[in-house]
């Protein structure tokens, strides 16, 4: 019988979420289990050039909804589903949750549209743990600033773009039936990672 969990992180660019990948795992690996850590878009070798795609080519918004579902079914297949069969946890910086906030949310796909997609791609699966690092943009986008390299085609997204985002993505928690967990992503990195310890171990007490 498969033990294995898939969960998911998100939050908006700058909110810090990556930076907890690692903590995370070893949490995961200190239950004993083995961990699988990947991306999205990416965590395959096509889904990692239709990466560059998305992040890099100015595309229309429902183009863009495509190849981010196009990444995240070959992601399911190759990698996700694998694993899980396995019994190890699945650990992804991101996933649907960010074609909602991002798409829906930053730029107006309709829901109906992003059901049918979620429908088509991962019909049987949702994370079984979504943690939300959750912070306002003008933060986010000071600490993304701090990280200078250049930013991305989303990165270079105005404010309100973030602001739709965030909401989004608050929106998607209140109606997950407990799925995502919100984590207050301001304050210094051993501050958040203390609420993310906290809300780990009460999502798989
Ligand atoms: P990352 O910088 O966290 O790796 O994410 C890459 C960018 O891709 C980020 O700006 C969010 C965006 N994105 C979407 O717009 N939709 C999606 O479905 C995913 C997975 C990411």
């Amino acid at each position: 019988m498969s033990t294995g969990r898939f969960i998911t992180v998100e939050g908006i660019d700058g909110a810090g979420k990556s930076s907890h990948l690692e903590y995370l795992a070893s949490a995961i690996r200190a239950r004993g289990a083995g961990v699988v850590v990947t991306r999205e878009p990416g965590g395959t070798p096509l889904g990692e050039k239709l990466r560059a795609m998305a992040l890099n080519d100015p595309m229309e918004g429902t183009t863009e909804a495509l190849v981010m579902f196009a990444a995240r079914r070959e992601h399911l297949v190759r990698v996700i589903e694998p694993a899980l069969g396995r019994g190890d946890w699945v650990l992804s910086d991101r996933f649907s949750d960010a074609t909602y906030a991002y798409q829906c949310g930053g730029r107006g796909l309709p829901a109906s549209v992003f059901e049918t997609l979620e429908r088509l791609v991962h019909p049987d699966r949702q994370p079984d743990a979504t943690f939300l690092f959750d912070l306002d943009p003008a933060t986010a986008y000071e600490r993304q600033r701090a990280q200078s390299r250049d930013p991305d085609r989303f990165e270079r997204e105005a404010a309100e773009f973030f602001r739709r985002v965030r909401d989004a993505y608050l929106d998607r928690a209140r109606s997950s039936g407990g799925r995502i967990h919100v984590i207050d992503a301001s304050g210094t990195l051993d501050t958040v990672r203390d609420r993310l310890a906290r809300a780990f171990a009460k999502a798989f007490a």
